[in-house]
């Protein structure tokens, strides 16, 4: 497996890795998948390394997935949550990075704000990891991106409807390694949760090279017809449970069901990036159904998890 010849920096979104960059991630993922199950788990790429977490949200398959992917690469791992560090008491997210950059080798961090992370990458001078902020979510789309290929066997021309709450976190970052990798994505859903404007605008350049492309509809059987992926996630993300009544509300018409699965079409897959909330985004049916992939794109987070931190730290 070769790492040379990658940048060391942060990942804070994908926006900043170029199409090659994200297949060499992809690639190196899926050489990990190999060796992990040919047996070998433990790899002393990054032996004597620490990698620390900061995770201001809960967290299972991220928390999990970085610290053993860490561990198999020979890494140590520290996690806190920041109530009990001094940020808790309002040591100022600058000042703690700067420390931060002496005693460890890289932070993965879950926060509230994007800015956040930017302050981190501004002040800190290890690399940082966006582990999910209110606007990206790059670690689940790399283990997207990974299952897709596997079960598609391509990693372009594929068409995804993203379906419920289009400027999340996770739609965001979907639309974000469509545009690097020449998906149509499909953003089905009330207009009030389209993506932004500006996001819009920042894959426009990625879209000409690709040839991928951006439809956005409200019309739930046009969004997910013929599609090669139905994807969804919490109507409610973390940090937003103020509006939870509204959402629900408002997005309850774009349940992914049996039926919608049956106007996707056959080779139509489903996904989340988990948790789920079942009977709101989503049936039980289409979640536990023979088309539902959720368990291993929940698994492919351990194999991108460990390509990422090879490839950015050694
Ligand atoms: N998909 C995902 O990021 O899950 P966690 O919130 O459990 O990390
Ligand atoms: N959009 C969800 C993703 C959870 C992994 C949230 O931010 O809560």
């Amino acid at each position: 497996m070769s790492l040379r010849g990658f940048k060391r920096r942060h990942l804070l979104t994908l926006l900043d890795y170029s199409r090659e960059e994200i297949i060499r991630m992809l690639e190196v993922s899926r050489e990990m998948k190999m060796l992990y199950y040919s047996g070998v788990r433990c790899l002393d790429i990054l032996k004597g390394r620490t990698l620390m977490l900061i995770f201001e949200k809960p967290s299972t398959r991220t928390r999990v997935s970085l610290e053993v992917a860490a561990l198999e690469l020979g890494m140590n791992v520290i996690y806190s949550n920041p109530s009990e560090l001094q940020l808790g008491r309002g040591e100022p997210v600058k000042d703690t990075i700067r420390v931060l950059s002496r005693y460890v080798d890289a932070v993965a961090a879950r926060v509230f704000r994007h800015e956040s992370l930017e302050e981190m990458a501004k002040y800190g001078t290890i690399p940082i990891i966006n582990a999910l902020s209110d606007k990206y979510h790059p670690l689940q789309a790399l283990a997207d991106a990974l299952t897709i290929w596997e079960i598609k066997g391509k990693l372009s021309d594929i068409k995804l409807a993203f379906v419920g709450d289009g400027n999340c976190n996770v739609a965001r970052s979907l639309i974000v390694i469509g545009s690097k990798l020449g998906w149509e994505v499909r953003i089905v859903g009330p207009r009030r949760y389209w993506p932004d404007e500006k996001l819009l605008r920042d894959v426009q350049e990625d879209l000409k090279k690709s040839g991928g492309n951006i439809i956005m509809t409200e019309d739930l059987e046009y969004g997910v017809k013929n599609v090669d992926v139905v994807y969804t996630d919490v109507w409610v993300s973390m940090g937003f449970e103020s509006e939870a009544e509204e959402r629900i509300r408002e997005l309850s018409k774009y349940q992914v069901s049996m039926e919608v699965m049956k106007i996707a079409g056959d080779n139509a897959i489903f996904m989340h990036c988990l948790p789920a909330k079942r009977g709101q985004e989503v049936t039980e049916e289409v979640l536990e159904s023979s088309r539902s992939v959720v368990w291993d794109q929940a698994e492919n987070r351990l194999h991108t998890a460990k390509a990422v931190l090879a490839l950015l730290l050694s």
